[in-house]
């Protein structure tokens, strides 16, 4: 039930990583290490300790069972750190069109819609095909008074406060336990709260209630989950490289970033419940590593979501011969929930006698090796994490390998992996139209810029 990363095709000549620089990777990884250990001295980084916060497990495992069987739906109100965990848990754990089998399918777990956005017609469209008597709104966000989740939420509420529905049965926040707008609100309309710790931020906070709560609301196993979660954790506070999976995955994406001119990282696994969790590791490595160091330097390799095999008929043609500027990591799964036996027929036609016998679980497992040795042999770097197979506890393991390894990662580069400056000036000069007290010095700014010129537009 380990998760076991090859990284046999990183070190490909010509193409990957050579002998003499991972010689140097010991020394460099202990430098890093030591930079992720301190900064985890000072409290500033806690998902690593999740696994083994009880506290906030029984809060969600307490609230999940008096919800059992009360609500039809659970609506996410949230954008990214604090809905794409949420989507990648649903889609990996509860797969095969969850969202649309009937309740007795579901066990009498609910749907789970989660927002991500703030398009009018997609928020239009669900809220008037819920039924709101049977509606849990989980509104989650971290600063407790992100744009579009307070629109949400602005809406949510007003539907809710029209049909003269009871708000504490209806709605639950999931926010930093005192900064924001959040926490104050939940007192006021006596709404359940549940804590996100302060030292975990959005796109590192998975594994607390932001993907917990609603995991648990709809039947998954939450324990197993934190608990692959705690054995990743442990395997990836080793001090000897060889044997710290995070630590091997961040040195060899950083390397071949900034040594093989690799700024492109391919994150590609050949298993449809984990197409979402491509996403979740896209955000998470973008938003962590795409930095200005304090020298200047903008540094960071640009994470692409890929699903095999149909991406063999997309984007791989550009990995196998397009810029060498790219590495994969593909994910293969070994047991599937279902295999699904091709049947005999048809043995004169060439293009489909040699199918017979195979099952679909071979076809894909064995199109990911293909690819993977093409790959390989054109010079292009690439990886394989191997799972036994996709339930909670290798989800959860998932999870805190390439957390850990965006940790590692940033003290590579040099960067702060846990803020998001480079946001910023967007979300102000959005708040100076919008009219948000406060923006007073972004309206200027925007004013001061070059607007559309009719000359430039066609
Ligand atoms: O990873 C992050 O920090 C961000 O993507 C946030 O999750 C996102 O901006 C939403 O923020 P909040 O949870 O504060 O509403």
């Amino acid at each position: 039930m380990t998760l076991r990363l090859d990284y046999s095709n990183m070190m490909i000549s010509p193409g990957g990583v050579d002998q003499k620089t991972w010689g140097d990777a010991p020394k460099q990884f202990a430098a890093a290490k030591r930079g992720f250990d301190a900064l985890r001295g000072t409290g500033a980084v806690g998902f690593v300790d999740l696994p083994r916060e009880t506290k906030l497990l029984d809060q969600v495992s307490s609230f999940a069972s008096r919800a059992r069987g009360k609500y039809e739906d659970v609506v996410i109100l949230g954008i990214g750190g604090s809905a794409l965990g949420p989507i990648a848990l649903r889609t990996a754990l509860r797969p095969s069109g969850w969202n649309m089998l009937d309740e007795k399918a579901r066990d009498g777990f609910p749907r789970l819609q989660v927002l991500d956005n703030v398009d009018p017609e997609t928020i239009a469209a669900l809220v008037g095909r819920l039924r709101l008597s049977r509606t849990l709104f989980i509104v989650t966000s971290k600063s407790g008074g992100t744009a579009e989740t307070m629109a949400q939420f602005l809406i949510v509420h007003d539907r809710l406060v029209r049909d003269k529905l009871d708000l504490s049965q209806h709605l639950v926040f999931v926010t930093d336990p005192k900064q924001g707008a959040l926490r104050p609100l939940a007192e006021r309309l006596k709404v359940p709260a549940l804590d996100i710790p302060p030292n975990i931020g959005g796109r590192f906070s998975v594994l607390t209630p932001v993907g917990t709560l609603p995991a648990a609301l709809i039947g998954i196993d939450v324990k197993s989950l934190l608990s692959g979660a705690g054995e990743m954790a442990k395997r990836c506070e080793s001090a000897d490289l060889a044997s710290n999976p995070a630590a091997v995955y961040a040195m060899l994406q950083w390397l071949a970033d900034t040594q093989l001119r690799k700024s492109i990282a391919v994150f590609m696994p050949y298993s449809d419940p984990l197409r979402d969790f491509a996403g979740w590791f896209v955000q998470l490595w973008a938003e962590s590593l795409g930095k200005k160091r304090g020298d200047g330097t903008s540094v960071g390799s640009t994470p692409i979501a890929a699903l095999g095999a149909t991406d063999q008929h997309a984007q791989v043609q550009l990995f196998m011969e397009g810029p060498a500027d790219k590495t994969v990591t593909f994910v293969s799964v070994r047991e599937r929930a279902t295999d699904v036996k091709i049947p005999a027929a048809f043995p004169d036609v060439k293009e489909l006698g040699y199918l017979a016998g195979h099952s679909l679980g071979e076809l894909i497992d064995i199109e990911q090796r293909a690819t993977a040795g093409a790959l390989a042999k054109r010079g292009r770097p690439n990886m394989t994490i191997h799972l036994d197979r996709v339930d909670a506890g290798h989800v959860g393991q998932l999870m805190m390998l390439l957390e850990t390894a965006t940790g590692y990662a940033g003290q590579l580069y040099g960067i702060d992996a846990f803020n998001q400056p480079g946001v910023e000036l967007g979300k102000q000069f959005a708040y100076a139209l919008l009219g948000r007290p406060g923006a007073d010095d972004a309206k200027k700014e925007w004013e001061s810029l070059p607007k559309g010129d009719s000359r430039w537009t066609v």
